[in-house]
């Protein structure tokens, strides 16, 4: 997923649907020496791509394949995430794939609303992609149909929201929260509410209350 920075605009915009890389390059010895926090980060911005282009109005039966394989994979590396033990080559490409499963879902279907929401973190607060876009993840899955939430938990490992909540704290940290004012979530939840691209990826009746109780 490609995204372009628009001050005009004072958001982070993706351009899906215009560019397709021909050729993605998913050597795992580029990891082999990136900072664990951006690993983490990157990690969840993985999660994020693969839950969003499921629990999405552009979702099909490609997309979907995409993300539950990239589900069962990016599930191997958990424990890495959380810092219970190394990881070695195999484990890098089990990343590598699970971020090239989660990028081809998120192209078919462009993003909802966890990384519409996340732009505004990041912009104003300077709080990294992943990490951003991860804050609002499991209150997008509270808000989905049952059986959609249930299976992606499932095959990413999780037993329930709160329990991807946990794993989110543990692998990215809590200072996201310092740094959100009630006035930027204002200005967040209004700024999606008037913008009809940001709300039609999703498959169910946005409102102020919903977006409310996404944002936490
Ligand atoms: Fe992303």
């Amino acid at each position: 997923m490609q995204s372009l920075l628009s001050h005009e605009k004072r958001t982070k915009a993706s351009i899906s649907h215009r560019i397709f890389p021909a050729l993605a390059l998913l050597d795992p010895r580029y990891l082999q020496t990136a900072p664990g926090h951006l690993i983490n980060d990157t990690a969840v911005d993985a999660l994020g791509h693969l839950v969003e282009s499921f629990i999405n109005t552009n979702a099909t039966d490609y997309s979907r394949m995409c993300v539950l394989t990239g589900l069962s994979v990016w599930k191997k590396s958990r424990d890495i995430f959380l810092g219970k033990r190394e990881a070695g080559i195999r484990d890098y490409e089990n990343m590598l794939t699970a971020s090239a499963m989660a990028g081809m879902a998120i192209s078919h279907t462009g993003t909802s609303l966890p990384h519409g929401l996340s732009y505004y973190l990041t912009y104003e607060k300077g709080i990294p992609h992943g990490k951003a876009v991860g804050r609002f993840l499991p209150g997008y899955l509270r808000e989905a149909a049952q059986e959609e939430t249930s299976l992606i938990l499932e095959k990413a490992g999780f037993s329930n929201p709160d329990d991807l909540e946990r794993f989110y704290t543990a692998v990215c940290g809590q200072e996201t929260e310092g740094a959100v004012s009630r006035k930027l979530k204002e200005e967040a939840i209004s700024g999606i509410l008037a913008n009809p691209g940001k709300l039609k990826n999703c498959p169910h009746p946005v409102n102020e209350a919903v977006l409310q109780r996404i944002w936490g």
